[in-house]
């Protein structure tokens, strides 16, 4: 969920800062921290996509958009089974925007609730078990609240993730976080501890669509969203992270080493005869 390019952007999110412990997090470990309520192994961006108790191993490119997949479809059915509302936010809902698919780039999935829903999940689904079955394999997945989605602020950032949804087979997981109406000063305002800002005309009503095959749901201004969050090139950029936007088949897909050869190629012929031009004029 990193594209490089995004990366300043995304440094913002919610869902990244808390994942990823960089050498900084490690060096502010030797001030008092809060303790993280959600531990990852960690050491690098790639490990920073599990959760450390059920962390086995790293899961493959070819195998993760499977994991992925089942886990958003087990959430949103589960929650839908429950009557609780829960929507698309993120890179997820990025992914939604292109084809309701998850982004073959992406290692995790983001999705929001309102702060009355995680109080309500808290107290009603903390820590239970959900057993889903797909294409004949079963697997069983944890919802478990951190006791800090009640904090207003970031705090320290060690808690800024206030729930999550993990594939306890391999501990790969969704990032649940609540928004709240978090400033007094400003009513029909809603932000997350990361302080992603949407207003309530700008989430509800909300809309019922598909994602990955099952219901789902997205903000009602999904695309200023999403604007706002990653800019307009990212609607339109048929390019990224070694992957190439197939319009034939509504998919995006993975660039091969000589497609990925030819494009540096292209690009540095393109800078010469810039050069050259230039050096004309
Ligand atoms: C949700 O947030 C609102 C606004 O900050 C607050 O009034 C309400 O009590 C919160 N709900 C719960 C269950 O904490
Ligand atoms: C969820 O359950 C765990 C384990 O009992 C507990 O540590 C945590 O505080 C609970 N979360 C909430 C929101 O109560």
């Amino acid at each position: 969920m990193i594209p490089s390019s995004w990366t300043s952007i995304l440094l913002a999110a919610c869902a990244f800062s808390t994942a990823f412990a960089s050498p900084t997090s490690r060096f502010q470990r030797t001030k008092r921290l809060t303790p993280k309520y959600f531990t990852e192994p960690g050491g690098s961006l790639a490990l920073s996509h599990y959760d450390q108790r059920y962390f086995k191993g790293e899961i493959s490119y070819e195998e993760h958009r499977d994991v992925l997949r089942q886990l958003i479809r087990s959430y949103l059915t589960t929650l839908h089974e429950h009557g609780v509302e829960t929507w698309l936010a993120h890179g997820t809902l990025l992914g939604w925007w292109w084809n309701g698919q998850i982004m073959p780039w992406d290692y995790d999935l983001d999705v929001q609730v309102s702060n009355n829903t995680m109080t309500w999940l808290g107290e009603n689904m903390n820590r239970t078990e959900h057993t889903h079955s797909f294409n004949d394999v079963s697997k069983t997945y944890l919802l478990d609240v951190n006791p800090h989605h009640v904090d207003l602020t970031r705090g320290d950032g060690m808690n800024i993730i206030d729930a999550r949804w993990i594939d306890t087979s391999n501990g790969m997981f969704i990032d649940i976080t609540a928004v709240r109406e978090r400033d007094a000063d400003m009513p029909g305002t809603w932000s997350c501890k990361n302080k992603h800002r949407y207003g309530s005309q700008d989430l509800w009503p909300m809309r019922v669509t598909e994602f990955e095959g099952v219901k789902a749901r997205i903000p009602y201004n999904f695309e200023d969203i999403l604007r706002g969050e990653y800019g307009d090139k990212s609607l339109v950029v048929e390019e990224f992270q070694g992957h190439r936007w197939n319009r034939d088949i509504n998919e995006w897909v993975k660039m091969t080493d000589d497609e990925m050869k030819q494009r540096r190629e292209a690009a540095e012929q393109r800078k010469r005869e810039e050069l050259e031009k230039k050096g004309q004029n």
